[in-house]
């Protein structure tokens, strides 16, 4: 089993992702501002495993603090920081907001342990939530589904099986997904170094594709059903994913395959009616002028490399949640799932 997250007693590890697949190494932190390093240099990366790496990186910074005179008020810098590490991932602030409205005003003896218990919690929850998400989601599949993927959403991206990633898992552990094609997911290669290498060691058929081939597959008919994941879905279902997937979300509606969001709960911001207001990561230009060490573009370019892009809900087929299936409209479906949530027990069909 992939562990992108090890938190030890007093420590905090995490699988660096920037070096698969050529290597397995672990970053060992014990300070906040390290994990900020690895959120931002994507050492450890997608939507809810940056929200879970964040509570670990507050609990490390107050027991790193505890004893300070100036307790309260540097752990409340660091927390800011944390939370706003990386901008689109809702997830991260999710995280972080949750965790803090529960210890606010704590002394440093109580927050310590409180910090690191609401983090462990946090870890075992979204197993819990990739589990339903994938068994809600493989349900929409039909035996012998060839599936696209993008960027990389699976143990990696969270803790568990994955979010569109998990779906595909379970899909094939019922027969019904065949073969996954996996985007190579320019600039930084996620669907390439993550996503195959993930894949081939359950044994999953996987194809690595350019992302400029994607339209061709589906042009082909070889493609039966796209999964993505999300960093943020608005109250209308407007849904800001890795740069990319809008491209496929207009793909797939021009060739009739059916396109899913999978995302657990708290990639739900509610607060934000539509996708325009949705923050947009803009990175390094260096990302786009070289691929790992090698310069594929003069060295001083123009470069625009936003990390996410925005897909209007209605280019959506459904979005596939750990409470349930929304369907389009979906600022019904999602403020129904936003109840069930919030009342904490009864799942939606
Ligand atoms: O920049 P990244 O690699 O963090 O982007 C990740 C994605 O876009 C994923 O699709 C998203 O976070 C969902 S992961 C379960």
């Amino acid at each position: 089993m992939i562990e992108p997250i090890k938190p030890r007693d007093e420590a905090l590890e995490l699988l660096d992702q920037r070096a698969l697949p050529e290597e397995v190494r672990y970053l060992h932190c014990t300070r906040g501002d390290e994990v900020i390093e690895a959120i931002q240099t994507l050492a450890v990366r997608g939507a809810p495993a940056i929200g879970i790496a964040g509570a670990y990186g507050l609990w490390l910074e107050a027991r790193a603090l505890q004893g300070a005179i100036d307790f309260s008020t540097r752990l409340e810098t660091a927390k800011q920081a944390i939370r706003n590490a990386r901008p689109t991932a809702v997830n991260l602030a999710w995280a972080i907001d949750r965790i803090w409205r529960q210890v606010e005003g704590m002394g440093a003896n109580e927050m310590v342990p409180r910090l690191r218990e609401m983090a462990d919690q946090l870890f075992s929850e979204e197993w819990a939530r990739n589990d339903r998400m994938a068994s809600y989601g493989a349900a929409l599949l039909v035996p012998g589904s060839r599936v696209l993927t993008h960027c990389n959403t699976g143990s990696l991206a969270t803790v568990g099986v994955g979010t569109a990633l998990g779906v595909v898992r379970e899909g094939h552990r019922r027969g019904l997904v065949k073969e996954v094609f996996a985007d190579e997911t320019r600039p930084l290669l996620q669907g390439a170094r993550l996503t195959a290498w993930e894949l081939q060691q359950d044994q999953i058929p996987v194809t690595v594709v350019t992302d400029s081939m994607a339209a061709s597959l589906m042009a082909a008919a070889r493609v039966d059903a796209i999964i993505v994941g999300a960093d943020r879905i608005c109250a209308n279902g407007d849904t800001a994913n890795k740069i990319g997937t809008y491209s496929l979300a207009v793909l797939a509606r021009y060739h009739h395959v059916p396109f899913y969001v999978a995302a657990p709960m708290s990639t739900i911001d509610p607060a934000l009616a539509d996708g325009s207001q949705i923050p947009i990561e803009q990175r390094n230009p260096d990302e786009v002028r070289y691929v790992r060490s090698a310069m594929v573009a003069p060295r001083d370019v123009a470069v625009y490399n936003p990390a996410f892009d925005v897909t209007p809900g209605s280019l959506i087929t459904a979005i596939i949640t750990d409470r349930g299936v929304a369907r389009w409209p979906y600022a019904r479906d999602i403020a129904h799932l936003l109840k069930t949530e919030a009342e904490g027990g009864r799942h939606h069909e």
